[in-house]
Protein backbone atom coordinates (compact mmCIF):
# COMPACT_ATOMS: atom_id res chain seq x y z
CA UNK A 1 0.00 0.00 0.00
CA UNK A 2 1.05 3.59 -0.55
CA UNK A 3 0.54 5.96 1.75
CA UNK A 4 1.10 9.53 1.88
CA UNK A 5 1.92 11.36 5.49
CA UNK A 6 1.54 15.21 5.16
CA UNK A 7 3.87 17.44 7.63
CA UNK A 8 6.89 15.51 9.14
CA UNK A 9 6.72 17.03 12.48
CA UNK A 10 5.72 15.26 15.98
CA UNK A 11 2.69 13.51 14.50
CA UNK A 12 3.82 13.10 10.83
CA UNK A 13 7.25 10.91 11.62
CA UNK A 14 5.15 9.05 14.10
CA UNK A 15 2.76 7.87 11.81
CA UNK A 16 4.98 7.49 8.70
CA UNK A 17 6.93 5.24 11.08
CA UNK A 18 3.78 2.99 11.90
CA UNK A 19 2.58 2.46 8.16
CA UNK A 20 6.37 1.55 7.58
CA UNK A 21 6.35 -0.94 9.94
CA UNK A 22 3.40 -2.19 8.80
CA UNK A 23 5.56 -2.46 5.19
CA UNK A 24 4.02 0.24 3.43
CA UNK A 25 5.38 2.65 1.00
CA UNK A 26 5.77 6.13 2.61
CA UNK A 27 5.58 9.05 0.73
CA UNK A 28 6.38 12.49 3.68
CA UNK A 29 6.18 16.00 2.98
CA UNK A 30 6.34 18.63 4.42
CA UNK A 31 6.24 22.01 3.32
CA UNK A 32 9.84 22.66 5.32
CA UNK A 33 12.11 20.08 3.77
CA UNK A 34 14.88 20.68 6.70
CA UNK A 35 11.86 19.45 9.14
CA UNK A 36 11.83 16.39 6.95
CA UNK A 37 15.08 15.74 7.20
CA UNK A 38 15.52 16.17 10.80
CA UNK A 39 12.70 13.96 11.68
CA UNK A 40 14.36 11.43 9.48
CA UNK A 41 17.47 11.77 11.18
CA UNK A 42 16.06 11.56 14.89
CA UNK A 43 13.87 8.56 13.57
CA UNK A 44 16.53 6.71 12.04
CA UNK A 45 18.42 7.04 15.79
CA UNK A 46 15.53 5.52 17.45
CA UNK A 47 15.66 3.01 15.29
CA UNK A 48 19.07 2.18 15.75
CA UNK A 49 18.60 2.02 19.48
CA UNK A 50 15.50 -0.04 19.23
CA UNK A 51 17.62 -2.69 16.80
CA UNK A 52 20.32 -2.29 19.43
CA UNK A 53 18.35 -2.82 22.43
CA UNK A 54 16.73 -6.32 20.65
CA UNK A 55 13.56 -4.78 20.32
CA UNK A 56 13.35 -4.79 16.09
CA UNK A 57 15.79 -6.91 14.14
CA UNK A 58 18.75 -4.66 12.47
CA UNK A 59 17.19 -6.01 9.56
CA UNK A 60 13.60 -4.86 10.31
CA UNK A 61 14.96 -1.39 11.06
CA UNK A 62 16.74 -1.04 7.52
CA UNK A 63 13.12 -1.80 6.20
CA UNK A 64 11.33 0.42 8.72
CA UNK A 65 13.85 3.45 7.60
CA UNK A 66 13.91 2.49 3.27
CA UNK A 67 10.20 2.33 3.27
CA UNK A 68 9.99 6.22 3.86
CA UNK A 69 10.67 8.16 1.05
CA UNK A 70 11.18 12.31 1.10
CA UNK A 71 9.47 14.26 -1.01
CA UNK A 72 10.14 17.95 -1.89
CA UNK A 73 6.96 18.11 -3.73
CA UNK A 74 2.86 17.13 -3.05
CA UNK A 75 2.90 15.60 -6.58
CA UNK A 76 5.39 12.91 -5.43
CA UNK A 77 1.62 11.75 -3.76
CA UNK A 78 0.07 10.97 -7.09
CA UNK A 79 0.08 7.08 -6.48
CA UNK A 80 -1.13 7.01 -3.08
CA UNK A 81 -4.14 4.79 -1.93
CA UNK A 82 -4.02 6.75 1.49
CA UNK A 83 -2.55 10.53 2.28
CA UNK A 84 -2.49 11.39 5.98
CA UNK A 85 -2.19 14.71 6.92
CA UNK A 86 -0.79 16.03 10.16
CA UNK A 87 -0.11 19.72 9.99
CA UNK A 88 -0.08 22.61 11.55
CA UNK A 89 -4.04 23.13 13.21
CA UNK A 90 -5.32 25.84 11.02
CA UNK A 91 -8.64 24.82 8.98
CA UNK A 92 -8.01 27.26 6.19
CA UNK A 93 -4.46 25.89 5.64
CA UNK A 94 -5.62 21.97 6.43
CA UNK A 95 -8.49 22.90 3.69
CA UNK A 96 -6.52 24.61 1.47
CA UNK A 97 -4.00 21.48 1.25
CA UNK A 98 -6.82 19.09 0.52
CA UNK A 99 -8.36 21.54 -2.02
CA UNK A 100 -4.60 20.97 -4.09
CA UNK A 101 -4.18 17.68 -2.44
CA UNK A 102 -7.87 16.16 -4.66
CA UNK A 103 -5.94 17.71 -7.74
CA UNK A 104 -3.07 15.45 -7.37
CA UNK A 105 -4.36 12.23 -6.09
CA UNK A 106 -6.39 9.64 -8.10
CA UNK A 107 -9.67 9.32 -7.29
CA UNK A 108 -10.05 6.17 -5.15
CA UNK A 109 -7.19 7.74 -3.19
CA UNK A 110 -8.65 7.95 0.92
CA UNK A 111 -8.12 11.29 2.49
CA UNK A 112 -7.09 11.64 5.88
CA UNK A 113 -6.63 14.21 9.04
CA UNK A 114 -4.94 13.85 12.11
CA UNK A 115 -6.63 17.16 13.21
CA UNK A 116 -7.14 17.14 17.44
CA UNK A 117 -9.69 19.55 17.53
CA UNK A 118 -11.01 20.52 13.74
CA UNK A 119 -14.50 18.71 13.22
CA UNK A 120 -14.02 16.94 10.16
CA UNK A 121 -17.51 17.54 8.46
CA UNK A 122 -16.40 21.13 8.11
CA UNK A 123 -12.98 20.24 6.51
CA UNK A 124 -14.54 17.72 3.88
CA UNK A 125 -17.47 20.12 3.37
CA UNK A 126 -15.14 22.53 0.69
CA UNK A 127 -14.35 18.69 -0.73
CA UNK A 128 -15.40 17.83 -4.71
CA UNK A 129 -15.06 14.03 -2.92
CA UNK A 130 -16.51 14.75 0.35
CA UNK A 131 -17.32 11.10 1.03
CA UNK A 132 -13.49 9.53 0.82
CA UNK A 133 -12.73 12.12 3.54
CA UNK A 134 -12.05 10.95 7.24
CA UNK A 135 -10.41 11.69 10.53
CA UNK A 136 -7.89 9.53 11.58
CA UNK A 137 -6.83 10.73 15.44
CA UNK A 138 -3.27 9.09 16.55
CA UNK A 139 -2.14 9.82 20.18
CA UNK A 140 1.41 11.13 21.35
CA UNK A 141 3.78 9.70 20.15
CA UNK A 142 1.88 7.37 17.50
CA UNK A 143 4.46 4.64 17.32
CA UNK A 144 3.60 3.62 21.12
CA UNK A 145 0.31 4.09 22.08
CA UNK A 146 -2.13 2.02 20.73
CA UNK A 147 -5.27 3.83 19.99
CA UNK A 148 -5.85 5.41 16.81
CA UNK A 149 -9.97 7.19 16.92
CA UNK A 150 -11.37 6.83 13.19
CA UNK A 151 -13.93 9.61 13.04
CA UNK A 152 -16.07 9.94 9.97
CA UNK A 153 -17.70 13.34 8.80
CA UNK A 154 -21.52 13.54 8.35
CA UNK A 155 -20.59 13.07 4.70
CA UNK A 156 -17.68 10.35 4.73
CA UNK A 157 -19.05 7.24 2.88
CA UNK A 158 -20.75 4.73 5.58
CA UNK A 159 -18.06 2.04 4.84
CA UNK A 160 -15.06 3.78 5.04
CA UNK A 161 -15.18 3.46 8.95
CA UNK A 162 -14.94 0.16 8.78
CA UNK A 163 -12.10 0.27 5.96
CA UNK A 164 -10.04 2.46 8.64
CA UNK A 165 -10.73 0.10 11.04
CA UNK A 166 -9.53 -3.02 9.18
CA UNK A 167 -6.51 -0.96 8.36
CA UNK A 168 -5.58 0.39 11.27
CA UNK A 169 -5.99 -3.05 13.01
CA UNK A 170 -3.47 -4.04 10.43
CA UNK A 171 -1.11 -1.58 11.64
CA UNK A 172 -1.15 -2.80 15.16
CA UNK A 173 -3.00 -0.04 16.24
CA UNK A 174 -6.20 -0.34 18.68
CA UNK A 175 -8.81 1.56 16.72
CA UNK A 176 -12.19 3.00 17.86
CA UNK A 177 -14.90 4.83 15.74
CA UNK A 178 -16.19 8.10 17.46
CA UNK A 179 -18.90 10.58 16.07
CA UNK A 180 -17.68 13.63 15.08
CA UNK A 181 -18.08 16.19 18.10
CA UNK A 182 -15.75 18.82 19.44
CA UNK A 183 -12.78 16.42 21.20
CA UNK A 184 -13.71 13.36 19.73
CA UNK A 185 -13.92 11.07 22.51
CA UNK A 186 -10.64 11.05 24.46
CA UNK A 187 -10.34 14.78 24.94
CA UNK A 188 -13.66 14.97 25.25
CA UNK A 189 -14.42 12.85 28.61
CA UNK A 190 -10.33 13.39 29.64
CA UNK A 191 -11.31 16.81 30.39
CA UNK A 192 -12.71 16.99 34.19
CA UNK A 193 -8.86 14.92 34.83
CA UNK A 194 -7.32 18.48 34.42
CA UNK A 195 -9.97 20.57 35.10
CA UNK A 196 -11.44 19.64 38.45
CA UNK A 197 -7.75 19.09 39.40
CA UNK A 198 -7.04 22.93 38.10
CA UNK A 199 -10.29 23.76 40.46
CA UNK A 200 -9.44 22.18 42.91
CA UNK A 201 -6.00 23.77 43.74
CA UNK A 202 -7.60 27.34 42.87
CA UNK A 203 -9.84 26.93 45.25
CA UNK A 204 -7.02 26.51 47.65
CA UNK A 205 -8.50 23.27 49.20
CA UNK A 206 -5.19 21.12 47.82
CA UNK A 207 -1.54 21.76 46.64
CA UNK A 208 -0.62 20.38 43.04
CA UNK A 209 1.45 17.14 44.64
CA UNK A 210 -1.30 16.53 47.02
CA UNK A 211 -3.99 15.76 44.10
CA UNK A 212 -1.24 14.13 42.04
CA UNK A 213 -0.73 11.73 44.99
CA UNK A 214 -4.42 11.57 45.43
CA UNK A 215 -5.24 10.42 42.24
CA UNK A 216 -2.40 7.84 41.94
CA UNK A 217 -2.59 6.24 45.11
CA UNK A 218 -6.68 6.03 45.44
CA UNK A 219 -7.23 5.48 41.54
CA UNK A 220 -3.67 4.10 40.04
CA UNK A 221 -2.99 6.74 37.29
CA UNK A 222 0.41 6.42 36.47
CA UNK A 223 0.76 10.22 36.63
CA UNK A 224 -1.64 12.96 38.21
CA UNK A 225 -3.04 15.61 36.63
CA UNK A 226 -0.23 17.99 36.96
CA UNK A 227 2.36 15.97 36.65
CA UNK A 228 0.31 15.19 32.99
CA UNK A 229 -0.71 18.84 32.20
CA UNK A 230 3.32 19.48 32.86
CA UNK A 231 4.07 16.69 30.50
CA UNK A 232 1.82 17.40 27.79
CA UNK A 233 2.87 21.48 28.39
CA UNK A 234 0.33 23.75 30.00
CA UNK A 235 -0.54 25.78 26.91
CA UNK A 236 -1.38 22.71 24.73
CA UNK A 237 -3.95 21.29 27.39
CA UNK A 238 -5.54 25.03 27.59
CA UNK A 239 -5.74 25.46 24.22
CA UNK A 240 -7.58 22.32 24.25
CA UNK A 241 -9.70 22.89 26.65
CA UNK A 242 -10.57 26.25 25.33
CA UNK A 243 -11.20 24.59 21.92
CA UNK A 244 -13.66 22.10 23.60
CA UNK A 245 -15.65 24.81 25.75
CA UNK A 246 -15.84 26.97 22.53
CA UNK A 247 -16.76 24.43 20.62
CA UNK A 248 -19.62 23.05 22.58
CA UNK A 249 -20.87 26.44 22.86
CA UNK A 250 -19.70 27.35 25.98
CA UNK A 251 -20.65 24.62 28.29
CA UNK A 252 -19.35 25.58 31.77
CA UNK A 253 -18.67 22.13 32.34
CA UNK A 254 -15.92 22.54 30.18
CA UNK A 255 -15.54 25.69 30.94
CA UNK A 256 -11.10 26.58 30.96
CA UNK A 257 -9.16 27.45 34.16
CA UNK A 258 -7.87 30.55 35.17
CA UNK A 259 -4.90 29.33 36.53
CA UNK A 260 -3.69 27.51 33.80
CA UNK A 261 -4.09 30.54 31.20
CA UNK A 262 -2.32 33.10 33.60
CA UNK A 263 0.61 29.68 33.78
CA UNK A 264 0.46 30.34 29.82
CA UNK A 265 0.92 33.69 29.58
CA UNK A 266 3.86 33.17 32.31
CA UNK A 267 5.53 30.51 29.74
CA UNK A 268 5.18 28.38 32.84
CA UNK A 269 4.81 25.90 30.64
CA UNK A 270 6.04 22.29 32.20
CA UNK A 271 8.67 20.09 31.34
CA UNK A 272 9.43 21.93 27.77
CA UNK A 273 9.90 25.35 29.40
CA UNK A 274 11.50 24.13 32.49
CA UNK A 275 9.09 25.09 35.10
CA UNK A 276 5.11 24.27 35.33
CA UNK A 277 3.09 23.34 38.07
CA UNK A 278 6.51 21.60 39.05
CA UNK A 279 10.14 23.16 38.97
CA UNK A 280 12.28 20.49 36.29
CA UNK A 281 16.13 22.57 36.53
CA UNK A 282 18.87 20.60 37.40
CA UNK A 283 18.47 19.64 40.69
CA UNK A 284 15.13 21.15 41.73
CA UNK A 285 13.26 18.78 44.13
CA UNK A 286 9.66 17.59 43.72
CA UNK A 287 7.73 18.80 46.90
CA UNK A 288 6.52 15.96 49.05
CA UNK A 289 2.92 16.39 49.53
CA UNK A 290 1.28 16.04 53.06
CA UNK A 291 -0.68 13.47 52.83
CA UNK A 292 -4.21 13.88 54.48
CA UNK A 293 -6.87 10.70 53.68
CA UNK A 294 -9.82 12.57 54.39
CA UNK A 295 -8.82 14.99 51.97
CA UNK A 296 -7.14 12.58 49.75
CA UNK A 297 -10.58 10.70 49.37
CA UNK A 298 -12.56 14.21 47.96
CA UNK A 299 -10.11 14.87 46.09
CA UNK A 300 -10.23 11.52 44.41
CA UNK A 301 -13.83 11.22 44.20
CA UNK A 302 -14.65 14.77 42.91
CA UNK A 303 -12.33 13.97 39.95
CA UNK A 304 -13.04 10.32 39.31
CA UNK A 305 -17.19 11.22 39.71
CA UNK A 306 -16.68 13.77 36.85
CA UNK A 307 -14.77 11.93 34.53
CA UNK A 308 -17.31 8.69 35.13
CA UNK A 309 -19.82 11.29 34.35
CA UNK A 310 -18.50 12.09 31.02
CA UNK A 311 -18.34 8.58 30.08
CA UNK A 312 -21.53 8.00 31.18
CA UNK A 313 -22.82 11.31 28.96
CA UNK A 314 -21.31 10.06 25.77
CA UNK A 315 -22.44 6.49 25.93
CA UNK A 316 -25.67 8.14 26.46
CA UNK A 317 -25.09 10.46 22.98
CA UNK A 318 -23.88 7.58 21.24
CA UNK A 319 -20.50 9.17 20.32
CA UNK A 320 -19.15 5.99 20.44
CA UNK A 321 -20.15 2.10 22.18
CA UNK A 322 -19.38 1.33 25.34
CA UNK A 323 -16.59 -1.11 24.36
CA UNK A 324 -15.10 1.43 22.48
CA UNK A 325 -15.44 4.36 25.33
CA UNK A 326 -13.53 1.90 27.74
CA UNK A 327 -10.76 0.69 25.24
CA UNK A 328 -10.33 4.65 24.37
CA UNK A 329 -9.41 5.67 27.80
CA UNK A 330 -7.18 3.14 28.77
CA UNK A 331 -5.17 3.07 25.09
CA UNK A 332 -4.96 6.52 24.37
CA UNK A 333 -4.34 8.10 27.71
CA UNK A 334 -3.57 5.39 30.08
CA UNK A 335 -6.06 5.14 32.74
CA UNK A 336 -5.99 2.49 34.99
CA UNK A 337 -9.59 1.09 34.15
CA UNK A 338 -12.13 1.95 31.59
CA UNK A 339 -14.71 4.55 33.48
CA UNK A 340 -17.85 2.95 32.88
CA UNK A 341 -16.65 -0.40 34.36
CA UNK A 342 -15.19 2.04 36.96
CA UNK A 343 -18.16 3.06 37.85
CA UNK A 344 -20.15 -0.13 38.00
CA UNK A 345 -17.22 -0.88 40.75
CA UNK A 346 -17.20 2.34 42.64
CA UNK A 347 -21.09 2.16 42.38
CA UNK A 348 -23.01 4.78 40.12
CA UNK A 349 -24.89 5.74 43.05
CA UNK A 350 -22.13 6.79 44.61
CA UNK A 351 -20.73 8.61 41.75
CA UNK A 352 -23.81 10.69 41.52
CA UNK A 353 -24.70 11.35 45.02
CA UNK A 354 -20.91 12.90 44.68
CA UNK A 355 -21.92 15.43 41.61
CA UNK A 356 -25.12 16.18 43.23
CA UNK A 357 -23.47 16.66 46.79
CA UNK A 358 -21.13 19.43 44.79
CA UNK A 359 -24.30 20.60 42.58
CA UNK A 360 -26.01 21.63 45.79
CA UNK A 361 -22.35 23.77 47.13
CA UNK A 362 -21.45 25.31 43.90
CA UNK A 363 -24.67 25.90 42.42
CA UNK A 364 -23.03 25.77 39.12
CA UNK A 365 -24.03 24.09 35.78
CA UNK A 366 -20.45 22.45 35.50
CA UNK A 367 -21.86 19.72 38.37
CA UNK A 368 -25.24 18.46 36.13
CA UNK A 369 -25.09 15.14 35.97
CA UNK A 370 -25.91 13.13 33.08
CA UNK A 371 -29.96 11.96 33.08
CA UNK A 372 -28.32 8.55 32.00
CA UNK A 373 -26.38 8.36 35.43
CA UNK A 374 -29.48 8.96 37.44
CA UNK A 375 -30.85 6.07 35.80
CA UNK A 376 -27.97 3.93 36.28
CA UNK A 377 -28.61 4.02 39.94
N1 LIG B 1 1.27 16.81 19.05
C1 LIG B 1 0.27 16.06 19.53
O1 LIG B 1 0.27 15.62 20.68
C2 LIG B 1 -0.89 15.71 18.62
C3 LIG B 1 -1.65 14.58 18.92
C4 LIG B 1 -2.68 14.21 18.05
C5 LIG B 1 -2.94 14.98 16.94
N2 LIG B 1 -2.21 16.11 16.69
C6 LIG B 1 -2.51 16.88 15.46
O2 LIG B 1 -1.56 16.52 14.48
C7 LIG B 1 -1.28 17.65 13.63
C8 LIG B 1 0.20 17.95 13.64
O3 LIG B 1 0.63 18.20 14.93
P1 LIG B 1 2.18 18.12 15.35
O4 LIG B 1 2.22 18.17 16.82
O5 LIG B 1 2.84 16.99 14.62
O6 LIG B 1 2.71 19.50 14.74
P2 LIG B 1 4.21 19.91 14.39
O7 LIG B 1 4.26 21.38 14.54
O8 LIG B 1 5.19 19.08 15.14
O9 LIG B 1 4.36 19.55 12.83
C9 LIG B 1 3.59 20.16 11.84
C10 LIG B 1 4.39 20.12 10.55
O10 LIG B 1 3.55 20.57 9.47
C11 LIG B 1 4.34 21.31 8.56
N3 LIG B 1 3.44 22.15 7.76
C12 LIG B 1 2.79 23.26 8.17
N4 LIG B 1 2.02 23.72 7.17
C13 LIG B 1 2.17 22.88 6.13
C14 LIG B 1 1.64 22.81 4.79
N5 LIG B 1 0.75 23.72 4.38
N6 LIG B 1 2.01 21.80 4.00
C15 LIG B 1 2.90 20.88 4.43
N7 LIG B 1 3.46 20.89 5.66
C16 LIG B 1 3.10 21.87 6.50
C17 LIG B 1 5.30 22.07 9.42
O11 LIG B 1 6.47 22.44 8.69
C18 LIG B 1 5.61 21.05 10.53
O12 LIG B 1 6.77 20.30 10.24
C19 LIG B 1 -2.17 18.77 14.14
O13 LIG B 1 -3.37 18.77 13.41
C20 LIG B 1 -2.43 18.37 15.58
O14 LIG B 1 -3.65 18.88 16.08
C21 LIG B 1 -1.17 16.47 17.49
Amino acid sequence: MKVGIIGSGTMGIGIAQVAATADCAVFLYDANSVQTEKSLKNLKISLDKLAEKGKISAEKSLDIFSNIKPCLDLENLQDCDLVVEAIIENKEIKTELFQNLEKIVSENCILASNTSSISITSLQANLQKPERFIGIHFFNPAPILPLVEVIPGLLTNENLSAEMLELMNSWGKSPIVAKDVPGFIVNRIARPFYGEALRIVEENLATPEQVDDAMKSLGNFKMGPFELMDLIGIDINFSVTTMVYKDYFYDPKYKPSLLQQRMSEAKLLGRKSGKGFYNYSEGAEKPSPKKDENLYQQIFMRIISMLINEAVEAKRLGIASDEDIETAMQKGVNYPKGLLSWGKEIGFSKISETLQNLYTEYQEERYRQSPLLRKMN
